[in-house]
């Protein structure tokens, strides 16, 4: 047997919705990215999303967005995926990160204030696997110095917190629509805010700063447009919205289906010596994204190595972002600076995670798991 470490849930539906998008005059952003955000701000339950070509773009948007840039500091998690810290130094400001809680790789809340100076301008909390980040713990700490919030949301657009959504008690949540996303259009991304400046800021922004987008210039007589501020090209087109937007209708049982999933893991994995799991608090609805066991850190690639040759898709989900070669040589971070990312970042394994994924499938990848660690 072989299982994939990923398959979309892409349908006929989607399909035909692209079709339909490709039949029509604007293949960029118009009509389908219109509709996909207010379906999104509506299921978000925010007043606004906004459409873009990736969750780096939409991470980068909203620190800028939000007035953050060059020598401000934003204090982030090193145990992410290198977008995270690499949209706080695109948008000119320096990351800085703080170690994670053992139990469940999220940032520490506790040692965030430890890393606070004069320069810093804002916290960037990510939402690891799914499993939200206590959003009011980082918020009062936000609103005591004064900092913005940009919540990296990728892993979690039906995550919630003790009732709290993304983006409920910060600027904005940054989504990723990337291939392995729980909806996906190959690339893509969004940002979700109540707040209609930062809205405002990144919808100009997302195509470098121009007073109007191609739908508003070609509709009716030419209008002229006029660039306002400096922006980027980030702007989400109508094929993505299309493929999108099918996928969000279905987002609720998508997610239902892998929270059995997760359950059916836990369930045959349970008791098994060598394996552990990183927590998911009781006031944690999991946006169930990844699902992760942590293993002995000096044998985790070999076990990692078993695995992917018994045909089980297998990822690791993430080595610490301060020890990448870019980061140590850059900013001089050293093995032992953040030792709870370190030890997670060397025992982790991420296994297949999806709807699509059958009872069977599930049988044979804990079955393997079993073996490979025994
Ligand atoms: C935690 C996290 N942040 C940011 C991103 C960046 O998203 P994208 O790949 O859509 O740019 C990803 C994933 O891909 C991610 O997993």
């Amino acid at each position: 047997m072989k299982v994939e470490f990923f398959r979309h849930n892409i349908d006929d539906g989607d399909i035909a919705n692209v079709c339909e998008a490709l039949k029509g005059t604007f293949l960029t952003t118009g009509a389908w990215v219109d509709r996909f955000e207010g379906e999104l701000a509506a299921y978000s339950q925010r007043r606004f999303a906004v459409g873009v070509t990736s969750g780096t773009a939409a991470l980068h948007l909203a620190l800028a967005a939000a007035g953050v840039g060059p020598g401000d500091e934003v204090i982030t998690t090193p145990l992410t995926f290198v977008a995270t810290s690499n949209a706080i130094i695109m948008a000119g400001a320096t990351p800085v990160f703080v170690d994670v809680e053992p139990e469940t790789g999220n940032i520490d809340v506790s040692r965030i204030e430890d890393a606070v100076t004069s320069r810093t301008r804002a916290i960037l909390p990510v939402h690891l696997y799914g499993a939200m980040c206590d959003m009011r713990a980082i918020k009062g700490l936000a609103d005591k110095h004064t900092l913005i919030v940009i919540e990296d949301a990728a892993h979690a657009l039906e995550a919630r917190r003790d009732d709290v959504a993304p983006g409920e008690l910060s600027s904005a949540a940054a989504l990723s629509f990337y291939a392995t996303k729980s909806i996906t259009s190959g690339e893509g991304g969004a940002i979700v805010t109540d707040d209609e400046t930062i809205r405002q800021r990144a919808t100009v922004m997302r195509l470098h700063g121009l007073s109007k987008g191609a739908s508003e210039r070609y509709a009716g007589v030419y209008q002229h447009y006029d660039m306002e501020v400096f922006g980027w090209k980030y702007n989400m087109s109508n094929i993505q919205a299309a493929l999108l937007t099918g996928q969000l209708a279905r987002v609720e049982s998508t997610w239902s289906r892998r929270e059995k999933i997760y359950h059916a893991y836990r369930e045959r994995l349970a008791g098994a010596p060598g394996v552990g799991f990183p927590a998911v608090g009781d006031d944690v609805r999991s946006g169930f994204h990844l699902f992760t066991i942590w293993v002995d850190p000096l044998r985790r690639d070999e076990i990692l190595n078993t695995l992917s040759s018994r045909g089980v898709g297998v990822a690791v989900n993430y080595r610490p972002v301060h020890l990448a070669r870019y980061y140590s040589e850059t900013y001089g971070f050293r093995v032992g600076d953040f030792p709870n990312a370190e030890h997670i970042g060397a025992s982790t394994i991420s296994l297949p995670f999806y709807a699509k994924l059958r009872e069977e499938e599930v049988d044979f990848v804990a079955r393997s798991v079993r073996d490979a660690v025994a």
